[in-house]
Order: C-alpha cells, then structure tokens, then sequence
C-alpha cells in the first residue's frame, strides 16, 4: 500500500541552484517545494508525497521565526489520519539544532524525519535526490516512529540528538555521538541497528511562548573575565560554555562564571572538542554549574532554551534533564 508522507520544506542546499554544474557558489533555498516534488516525482518512490512550503531559505538564517510555523505544521501532520509520516528538508548547516528542537518537542507517534544536502540540485554528483529518496524510506516504515526525530544523511540513519556536522564540504559530512548512525539505508532497503532509545510517544516539552536568549561563551587560550563578559548579553537567562577539554576554562573566565552562577544564572558546561562528553566534576555542586554530558553546545543550548522556558533555573533539575537518555 502506497504511504501518504508529508513535506515541510524550508529551503538549504537539498532546494538549492548554483546554474552551473560544476559552480562553487549556489544560491540555497531556491527550488520550490511544488517544483521539488514534480523533480522527485520521476523516481518512482512508492509513497504519495504533500508538501508544504514552510520557508525557503539557507538555514543560517533559521530560527524561531520558522521552527515556530514548522512546529505547528509538523503537529497537524502529526493529528491528520492521512499522514504516516513527515519529511522536513533542511539546510545542513543549522539541521541538527532544528532536528534536535523537533526531537524534543514533537510525540514521537509517528515517522519525523529531517533531510538535507550537501550540493545544490544542478550540481554534478548532486546527493538531495539520493538522500530524499531514502528519507522516504524511512519516512514509510511503520518502524521509526517511537525513535524520536530521525536525520537522514547519505545513507544512513541517526537520531537528532546524537547527529551533528562535521565537515563543511563533500557529501559524508554528519557523523553521530554518543551513537553512531541508528540505521543504514536505500532507497529499497532499511535496516535499523537496535531498538528505539526512547521510551513513550509522548513529547518531552510543549511548544514555547518564546525561547528564552541563551548565550554561548567560546572558551579559548587566554579567555579572561572581561572576555566572558563581552560574549554574554544583557538578556541572557542562561549560559552554555563551549569549554576546552572536558568543560575546562581559564581560572579568570571560570571565576566570573562562578559568581554569574550563584547570583542564578544557569551555567551548563560543554565543550568545543568534536566528540565532546562532559561529565560532572567535584566543585560543579558548589559553583552551580550543570555538566552537559553528550550534548554539543548548540544542542545544550537548544536544552537549556526549553527548560528555562518551562521556569526551570534549578541547577540539580537541569543537570537530570541533561543527564536523561
Ligand atoms: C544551508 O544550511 O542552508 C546551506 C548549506 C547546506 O544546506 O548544506
């Protein structure tokens, strides 16, 4: 039976066109969601594809103006009887914050799955229809809801909250952590590495009025005090640290942070490293900092963001929501 799989498509390279096939620089974001199905069209993907235009635009530019839309869009879908499954296309440069956000805040009842691309649609060796194909795929099987938002790069599979970029050019530029890809994918094939690591269809967080300005502090040789300072601005309800290391930072930069902590401002430490697990350390208790475990700063960002939203400022509260999964 074919399945009914819904589009929400804001723009990136997947939707981009450089018009010339072997051009450097593209323009993202400029193929239509009408004109992108009639292009996937020809593939005979065995599903009946609806799409809607979300946003169409490089995904630097993204943010709550269009995860607010994209949100309510992907719950309709969510509530329809004749959706099975969702498919947001995506620039890559910004897809894990806003995989990660739909992760977090949509029930896992049915298949999400996010998709980008590397080069824009007129170019050689173009990757959107490939890795569009096999969001299908993915999108089609009863299998993946109960997972959480899935990304879908090359071939394989991974979970929101483990993918992350980690090349800015060629086609294999996502990787996973703590988990590798969760599955390995084809356009005619899918096989998934485990069972589900979530547990309930439930959302984890209802959608925000708003989400609360979260600064993060890039940690670097010879960071001081004043430099924490000029990164942190006068609206920020909390702060991540893209520490060095496992969540280190100079003695200077640690003592302003300290004292911002404990007059309640939210600390959470993570690191600039790649693969980047932050564990708690013995003074975290007495300077209110919260460890951010296996989250990369974006990520921890997006977390700290919805748990302030709720009124969550606790430090012990914030360190078991980091801590979960
Ligand atoms: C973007 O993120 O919109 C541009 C880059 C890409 O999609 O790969």
């Amino acid at each position: 039976m074919t399945t009914k799989l819904t589009v929400l498509a804001t723009g990136g390279t997947i939707a981009g066109i450089a018009g010339n096939a072997i051009a450097h620089d593209y323009k993202a974001g400029e193929i239509g969601i009408e004109d992108y199905l009639e292009r996937v069209g020809g593939l005979g993907l065995e599903a009946e594809l609806s799409g809607t235009q979300i946003a169409n635009i490089d995904s630097a530019n993204i943010g709550p103006d269009v995860w607010g839309p994209l949100h309510a869009a992907a719950m309709a879908a969510l509530k329809d009887p004749d959706c099975q499954g969702i498919i947001v296309t995506h620039g890559t440069d910004t897809l894990e914050e806003t995989a990660f956000l739909l992760d977090l805040t949509l029930p896992a009842s049915k298949p999400v799955v996010v998709v980008g691309a590397m080069r824009p649609a007129d170019a050689v060796g173009y990757d959107g229809l490939r890795n569009f194909a096999n969001a299908v795929r993915v999108a089609s099987d009863p299998q993946a809801a109960g997972r959480g938002t899935l990304v879908v790069m090359g071939d394989r599979v991974f979970g929101a909250r483990d993918v992350y970029k980690v090349r800015t050019r060629g086609t294999e530029a996502f990787r996973g952590f703590p988990r590798e890809s969760v599955g390995l994918v084809t356009p005619a094939s899918l096989e998934w590495f485990g069972a589900p690591w979530r547990s309930g269809t439930e959302a984890l967080f209802g959608w925000p009025d708003a989400l609360p300005e979260v600064a993060i502090v890039y940690v670097y040789a010879g960071l001081g005090g004043d430099g924490v300072l000029r990164q942190v601005g006068d609206n920020t309800r909390g702060i991540v640290v893209a520490g060095v290391g496992e969540g280190n930072m100079p003695e200077s930069a640690r003592a302003v942070l300290v004292a911002l902590a404990r007059d309640g401002m939210p600390v959470i430490r993570a690191s600039r490293a790649d693969e980047g697990l932050v564990d708690r350390e013995p003074e975290d208790a007495a300077n209110r900092f919260v460890a951010a475990r296996a989250l990369n700063p974006q990520k921890a960002r997006i977390l700290l963001q919805l748990l302030l939203a709720g009124g969550e400022t606790d430090p012990a509260a914030i360190q078991r929501a980091f801590d979960g999964r």
